[in-house]
């Protein structure tokens, strides 16, 4: 299965998916482009230091959000993308390549869903606002993209505990070690092997 994995920084949901591949964990599954939405993400050396083509295509350099949109539709279907992985992709993807690709496009959100997400919520914000609140538990959530950001059917969480002495930015490492390098990869796989299914806007897992 080729997949199109899109970024916008560190790339360490990137470098977990190429980890996961060389080891043979992650088995029939390619990553046929990287797509950054910024020069500066230093997944593009990632993807290059493992030899896997990458492209940027930031809206900003289009005329137009529609013509930014159609060109990334152009691109996945020129490297035959068959399921796009948004790793840390902090933009919302356009209608048209949200059509296209329909139930075939899956975002990691640090955070248990509906908990912690929506416009505005990425990187270290959900990790304070989740302090803040003084929840006992947080994590990290793998879900379908529709439109609306952190809101198509929900396909993988998984948890961690809060600890006494967290900060936003341990709580941050910790579920990013423990939880999305987790389920990422894992839910990469779920569609290799055909075990998603999606009816009624919730996602199950095939046995
Ligand atoms: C990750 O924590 C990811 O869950 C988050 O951005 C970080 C990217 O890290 N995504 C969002 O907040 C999306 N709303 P990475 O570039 O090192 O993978």
């Amino acid at each position: 299965m080729k997949i199109a994995v899109f970024v916008s920084g560190g790339g360490t949901n990137l470098q977990a998916i190429i980890d996961r591949i060389n080891s043979g964990e992650l088995k029939n599954v390619e990553i046929a482009l990287v797509i950054a939405s910024n020069d500066s993400a230093y997944a593009l050396t990632r993807a290059s230091d493992n030899g896997i083509p990458s492209v940027v295509m930031s809206v900003k350099s289009y005329p137009s959000r529609e013509e930014w949109d159609d060109a990334v539709v152009a691109k996945l279907k020129e490297v035959g993308a068959e399921l796009i992985v948004l790793a840390g992709y902090l933009s919302l993807l356009g209608a048209k390549t949200v059509k296209e690709f329909s139930n075939k496009i899956i975002n990691i959100h640090p955070a248990l869903i509906p908990s912690f997400c929506g416009k505005g919520m990425y990187g270290i914000k959900p990790h304070e606002a989740a302090l803040a609140r003084g929840v006992k538990v947080s994590g990290a959530t793998v879900h379908l993209v529709n439109e609306n950001y952190d809101e198509g059917p929900i396909l993988l969480q998984k948890c961690v505990d809060i600890l006494p002495d967290d900060t936003p930015e341990v709580l941050q490492k910790r579920i990013m070690k423990e939880c999305e390098q987790v389920i990422l990869p894992k839910a990469i796989s779920l569609f290799a092997e055909g075990k998603v299914e999606i009816k009624n806007n919730i996602a199950y897992v095939k046995e």
